[in-house]
């Protein structure tokens, strides 16, 4: 089955086509125009979604060798994300799939990050994955396919709005996470040490505290001496974050006695995460998977696997299905 996949839940408007030999293409527009706000801006976003839609779904065809003939179904993110950056996905599926007459698909962004996992891998469920993205950060026990609990949560900032806020506080462009992680490579993480909160108890995050902790330090120094000592805040930062997510990993993993687990989300690219959940998941004997770096972010690749999963359940949408914004 060829699957077209859509995404445009947030700044990226994202098509890839999936055939039988799996991801031939993966197209990705980044929206600029949000750099100099600082973070998104919904109504911006939604008009750069309606402006490279048709562009981008075209290049995903050239690009996969595949015309729209060709195309058995189209999977489009559903939710969550912002309304109006969905709407256009979804309204952009829905046409193709009532003039192609070809089965619509609508696909939960948080569990395509998960099953980004299956594009060059096999994970063995029941797993847990640590989903740890811009705008949450869960752990959950995947029973079966679209078999979910949600066992942790944050309850407050997510890891990667932590990386984000905290690089706005030191200069850093947005999205900072990426930055960070660059200029952590060349600091020392015990540089300084940054609160951990909730560490040593339950599934649970919190990191707002850090945020708070992070500008309080910055307050107390000279601009020039932060310059200077960029590299190690970042690398102590991330070591912060880092930490408290595999700590909770783990944790999950002894609760639930899974084999495998799954990183999955923007976050999931960071170096020092990659690095100590596989140093944890060496201690424990047990497998770790994590996408490749481009299907962590945001990207149509993942919707078109996730909606290939869907497929082969039998489960398809009706062309009056909604976008959601939120997970409740
Ligand atoms: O999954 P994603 O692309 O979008 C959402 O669904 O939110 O995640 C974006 C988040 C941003 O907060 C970004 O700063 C973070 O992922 N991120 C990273 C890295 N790459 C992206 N955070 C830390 N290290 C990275 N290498
Ligand atoms: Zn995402």
């Amino acid at each position: 089955m060829n699957i077209l996949g859509i995404e445009s839940s947030c700044d990226d408007t994202s098509a890839a086509v999936l055939t039988g030999k799996g991801i031939c293409s993966n197209i990705i527009a980044s929206q600029s125009i949000h750099l100099q706000f600082g973070g998104v801006v919904p109504e911006l976003a939604s008009r750069a979604h309606q402006k490279t839609i048709t562009q981008t779904v075209e290049q995903a065809l050239q690009e996969g060798d595949t015309t729209l003939d060709e195309i058995d179904a189209v999977a489009v993110t559903q939710g969550p994300g912002l309304l109006g950056s969905l709407l256009v996905g979804i309204c952009f599926a829905k046409g193709l799939a009532l003039s192609r007459n070809i089965p619509l698909i609508g696909v939960n962004h948080m569990d395509a990050h998960i099953y980004a996992n299956f594009i060059d891998h096999k994970p063995e469920f029941p797993l847990i994955a640590l989903t740890v993205s811009g705008g949450h950060t869960q752990l959950v026990h995947v029973r079966s396919p679209f078999d979910h609990e949600i066992i942790g949560e944050t309850r407050d900032d997510a890891a990667g709005e932590a990386f984000d806020k905290i690089g706005k506080l030191l200069g850093l462009p947005y999205p900072a996470g990426p930055h960070m992680d660059k200029l952590a490579k060349d600091g020392n993480p015990k540089f300084h040490k940054f609160p951990q909160a909730l560490l040593h108890e339950g599934l649970d995050f919190s990191f707002s505290g850090l945020k708070t902790s992070v500008l309080y330090y910055l307050q107390e120094k000279e601009e020039d001496w932060i310059k200077e000592h960029l590299n190690d805040i970042c690398a102590s930062v991330s070591l912060a974050i880092s930490e408290v997510l595999v700590k909770k990993l783990k944790r999950a993993v002894e609760q639930t006695k899974v084999n495998s687990v799954v990183l999955a989300g923007g976050v999931s690219a960071n170096s020092m995460l990659r690095e100590r959940a596989e140093k944890m998941s060496n201690e424990l004997g047990i497998q770790l998977y994590s996408p490749k770096i481009s299907y962590c972010t945001d990207n149509a690749a993942m919707i078109a696997i996730t909606g290939r999963m869907k497929a082969e359940l039998g489960q398809f949408d009706d062309l009056d299905m909604v976008p959601f914004s939120s997970l409740s």
